[in-house]
């Protein structure tokens, strides 16, 4: 049987949201909120990398935040029975790092694999690259993207012949224009690889230790995400303002919606059309309620 295929029917895939951290790069916007409940245009932050998994086909979502906003959390996720899928809360008790959320989330992730995205990471554009690294990963799959500042982020070193000789958190001298967006796929053995890991001089266990212990081991591949994808960074107050103009644009030109949960779970058929009007229902009166409605009246017109 071909590789991809058999792991399309095996390996079952759960997601996991990182949306703790200390926020302070954003102070004071972020003194009572976290950064992943803030806007982006017209929706929280958080609502964009939940979409993502959603169009992954992932169902299965454990949320990793601190103390004082898991409770926010929860309060506007709730169970994600309304959206057909399921949402798990744990509290990180301190933000010691990317790679914890592989020893919080090891239960969650039993023996299945599991793909970590960033709570402050927006994707945007065709996720088919998605859908195929989850079915054909057999260890670990991260992705590089072309940018101008690598330095800001952890960065892929390539070899001649496109082989991956290193990955370097925010390197000084950075080696490529290759910066590694938040978004992983690794098999269920990195809940044995994250406890060993040591924490860095800045004192956090850093995800590129992960990265490197399965380059070790020949079981990391690195998939370059290409340009008709835009991967958005909202780390600073001008990265922020700049996703939600670029979510406005889009969204202003095309009358639609990125991210509306409830669209996409119609879409994926997580919810059926009865299951839909009722959550639909729930929401209050707004534009985005709105939306809602017309989505549902154009896909019943147009189901060509
Ligand atoms: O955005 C992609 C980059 O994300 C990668 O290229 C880097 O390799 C990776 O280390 C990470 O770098 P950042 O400096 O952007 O990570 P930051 O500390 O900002 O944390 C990213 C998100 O994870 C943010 O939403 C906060 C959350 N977080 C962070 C830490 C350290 C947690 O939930 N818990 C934590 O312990």
């Amino acid at each position: 049987m071909h590789a991809a295929f058999y792991s399309i029917i095996v390996m079952k895939t759960k997601g996991i949201i990182l949306a703790g951290g200390s926020g302070s790069r954003l102070y004071p916007t972020t003194a009572v909120f976290s950064k992943q409940l803030q806007p982006v245009y017209d929706k929280p932050l958080i609502y964009y990398p939940l979409a993502t998994l959603l169009l992954a086909g992932i169902r299965e979502i454990l949320i990793i935040s601190t103390p004082r906003d898991t409770p926010y959390f929860e309060q506007l996720l709730g169970d994600g029975s309304q959206w057909g899928i399921s949402l798990e809360y744990i509290i990180q008790s301190e933000p010691k790092g990317l790679a914890e959320a592989f020893i919080y989330g090891k239960d969650f992730i039993g023996q299945d694999q599991v793909c970590l995205i960033l709570g402050d990471n927006v994707f945007y554009g065709k996720l088919d690259f998605l859908r195929k690294a989850i079915a054909e990963n057999t260890g670990g799959t991260i992705f590089g993207y072309h940018v101008q500042d690598p330095e800001r982020y952890g960065v892929v070193e390539f070899g001649a012949h496109g082989e991956v000789l290193s990955i370097e958190e925010k390197p000084l001298k950075p080696k490529s224009n290759y910066a590694i967006p938040g978004l992983y796929i690794f098999t269920h053995d990195v809940t044995e690889i994250a406890p060993k890991v040591q924490p860095s001089a800045r004192g956090e266990v850093e995800i590129t230790e992960i990265h490197n212990a399965y380059l070790r081991n020949n079981q990391l591949r690195v998939e370059l995400m290409g340009r008709g994808i835009a991967w958005l960074d909202t780390g600073t107050p001008e990265s922020l303002l700049e996703a939600s103009t670029f979510i406005h644009a889009i969204e202003k030109r095309q009358g639609t919606k990125i991210a509306c949960l409830e669209e996409i779970a119609l879409q994926m058929k997580y919810i059926t059309r009865e299951k839909y009007l009722e959550t639909v229902n729930n929401l209050p009166k707004s534009s985005y309620r709105d939306y809602c409605v017309r989505v549902l009246d154009e896909i019943e017109r147009e189901s060509f």
